[in-house]
């Protein structure tokens, strides 16, 4: 029996994470903001598969929010196995259409929140000699895409660094890289979704499936769909001139309405 920590655990993949883990056995700690839903989720979660469930209401775009999971994360008397720091959103808008303190959020929560909870979590995980990390970022890592593809390009680099780092401890680190996924995220941030092709679209449940399968391989670079591995293979040989551009495109489509 272990126990897992997940932010942004109240929907879309955090919530597909919570089911999995929770239906093998792990005990859990669920974040996000909206307590209601945090109550539920743990209610559900604990009748359904016996395991304990605690909840932590914390808003990982706020200091006092990092600072309570951070402190969660050290708390040497019930520790934290397996981190996913998977909360996160996106903005409506091609640059300069977006708020600065919006594009600030955003990389409080993809980038000073991964950063300060992984290095929470990792210390102690070391010491015991076992432990795993699972960062949520994204297909769009890897194509010029503004502030959110920048964020998810920092999550993968700063992921596979600190996995190289920790070799041999024990502590596995691992960045989870979607494509589109169907969640609230899109309708959270406002953006049209009927541009975008059914084949693109993947189920949360079984992406968790996939992304834990390469955990435990030990991979530090998850791309769970053969769709998105040949997607992302032609990305590696496109030029960036052009990929840009046809990112910006889409980014028109599927962006602003
Ligand atoms: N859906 C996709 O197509 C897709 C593709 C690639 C990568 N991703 C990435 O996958 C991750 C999860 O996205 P999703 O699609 O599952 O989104 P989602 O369905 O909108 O769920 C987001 C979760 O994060 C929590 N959250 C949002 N802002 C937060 C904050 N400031 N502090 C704490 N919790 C916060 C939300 O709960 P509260 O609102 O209650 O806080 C909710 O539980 C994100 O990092 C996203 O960038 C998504």
């Amino acid at each position: 029996m272990t126990t897992a920590l997940i932010t942004g655990a109240t929907a879309g993949i955090g919530a597909a994470f919570a089911r999995r883990l929770a239906k093998d056995g792990h005990d859990l700690v669920l974040v996000a903001r909206d307590t209601g839903r945090l109550q539920a989720a743990a209610t559900e979660l604990h009748d359904r598969h016996g395991v304990e469930v605690e909840v932590l209401a914390a808003d990982l775009s706020e200091e006092d929010g990092i600072s309570s999971v951070e402190r969660r994360l050290t708390d040497g008397r019930t520790p934290v196995d397996l981190l996913v720091n998977n909360a996160g959103f996106g903005n409506k808008g091609r640059f300069l259409e977006v708020s600065m303190a919006d594009e600030l959020t955003m990389l409080k929560v993809h980038c000073e929140a991964v950063l300060r909870l992984t290095s929470a979590a990792v210390g102690g995980m070391k010491e015991r000699g076992r432990g795993g990390v699972v960062n949520v970022a994204s297909v769009a890592a890897f194509v010029p895409r503004g502030t959110y593809g920048a964020s998810k390009a920092w999550v993968v680099q700063f992921t596979q660094g600190v996995a190289r780092d920790l070799t041999g401890t024990g502590v596995r680190l691992m960045a989870l890289c979607p494509g589109f996924v169907r969640t609230e995220f899109h309708e959270r941030a406002g953006m049209g979704t009927d541009n975008i092709p059914g084949w693109m679209w993947l189920d949360a449940d079984k992406l968790v499936t996939a992304a834990l399968a390469d955990l435990s391989r030990g991979k530090s670079l998850s791309v769970p769909d053969p769709r998105y591995k040949v997607l992302m293979g032609a990305v590696k040989l496109a030029p960036r001139g052009l990929l840009g551009g046809v990112t910006s495109r889409t980014g028109r489509k599927y962006g602003p309405q």
